[in-house]
């Protein structure tokens, strides 16, 4: 895999580079409650800028189908990237079009323009070879050279993560090689005892990777929405509480498999429940009940650990040697629920382990409840990204980049 400092030592001046980032920030209308993606890459674009690279930022940001839809613009992104590199960043308002043209042909050299959501055209995300390969080809029209520095993405097999690379000279930026090298610590030679924290909403997005952990990890603490699915599979009512019924038999499968295995899977002990969802607009106060896991109420929606999960969960992590932490513990955006994320944060903080935050949104978890980025080990940018790499499997965004 060619690294962007090779690519630099061979020059850039003058030339145009796509930099596949993954400015997929999380939107408060056209608000970004959360840059921590933006900053990530800012290092690669401004050392291409400083070389004198016309620098082409693209991304896709959240899920558009397929046609342009004002509500998932990267304006904001745009005028963010160009906050913290102090300087203008132009912006096309297409990807391929005559906007997304001008404004490359307008670019001088060391200067930087991002071009609208990827995803606003079908090919970036199409099934079809061919259709994805259509839409690579007028982006690869757009520049000289490429660079993959978009991880969170690196899962997908998207026009411009896999098709885009195969067209033009290509090197991975720096965002990736570091993501991928703590990564590797974590699959390769982990430092024991090591302990794995899931939460999230849904089970079923996190079975491979439990499938993968239970070979490699000493302790499991789960929590978050899929905790109830653990939770009814031991035989608790869980109420109104997320649910995935289906995969219950999985679950089932995966404690008995960690019970053989000496794996120590964690389940709450009590959670936080509330009547209904809480308002995350108005933040509302929610009025949670703490009640024991064997005690929900049928009509209650467990909604965050209990004070008595979030000691237990300090406890299994005090004296780890590596910790992975990937999904919230609760609905961290509302100030009633966020105490067991926030919990989980300062274990990981207070022990000596090396510590990886991974995931979209227990890394903007920990920006958004105040943390200091600096006291984890490493923040990925990379949700389902960091996931699959840590499943085993080939991710084709970094497979794009090694030829
Ligand atoms: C993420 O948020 O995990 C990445 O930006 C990928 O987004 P996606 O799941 O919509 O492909």
């Amino acid at each position: 895999m060619k690294t962007i400092d090779e690519l630099l030592d061979e020059g850039v001046a003058g030339k145009r580079v796509f930099v596949r980032a993954d400015l997929n920030v999380p939107l408060d209308g056209t608000t970004i409650t959360d840059d921590g993606r933006i900053r990530a890459v800012l290092p690669t674009v401004a050392r291409l800028a400083e070389a004198g690279a016309r620098v082409i930022v693209a991304s896709h940001l959240g899920r558009p189908k397929g046609a342009p839809d004002p509500a998932f613009s990267l304006a904001p992104a745009a005028a963010r990237l160009g906050e913290l590199l102090g300087a203008d960043v132009a912006f096309a308002t297409d990807t391929v079009g005559d906007s997304a043209k001008a404004v490359v042909a307008a670019l001088g050299d060391g200067q930087v323009a991002v071009i609208e959501n990827l995803r606003f055209n079908a090919g970036e995300t199409s099934k079809d070879d061919a259709e994805r390969g259509a839409f690579a080809d007028r982006l690869a029209e757009l520049a000289d050279l490429y660079v993959g520095d978009g991880f969170g993405a690196v899962h997908r097999k998207h026009a411009s993560v896999v098709d885009l690379p195969a067209r033009l000279p290509h090197a991975a930026g720096g965002l990736i090689a570091t993501e991928v090298g703590v990564l590797k610590k974590l699959t390769d030679d982990v430092a024991r005892p090591y302990a794995v924290v899931l939460g999230g909403a849904k089970v079923s997005d996190k079975l491979g990777v439990i499938d993968h952990l239970l070979e490699k990890a000493d302790r499991i603490l789960i929590g978050g929405g899929m905790a109830y699915t653990f939770l009814k599979a031991q035989g608790h009512e869980v109420g109104a509480s997320l649910l995935q019924e289906d995969q219950i038999p999985a679950v089932q499968e995966y404690l008995k498999r960690a019970d053989e295995r000496g794996v120590e899977f964690v389940l709450p002990v009590d959670v936080l429940v509330g009547t209904s969802f809480p308002d995350l607009k108005t933040k509302a106060p929610a009025d949670p009940a703490t009640v024991a896991v064997d005690a929900i109420p049928a009509d209650a929606m467990g909604l965050d650990n209990g004070p008595r999960t979030n000691e237990l969960y300090a406890s299994k992590l005090a004296d780890a040697a590596t910790v992975f932490w990937n999904g919230p513990m609760g609905v961290f955006e509302h100030p009633d629920y966020a105490e067991g994320t926030r919990a989980v944060a300062q274990a990981l903080i207070d022990s000596d382990a090396f510590t990886v935050v991974g995931g979209g949104d227990s890394a903007a978890a920990v920006r958004i409840l105040g943390f200091d980025e600096n006291a984890f080990g490493h923040i990925s940018t990379g949700g389902g990204a960091s996931l699959e790499y840590l499943e085993g499997k080939t991710l084709p965004g970094l497979a794009a980049l090694e030829d």
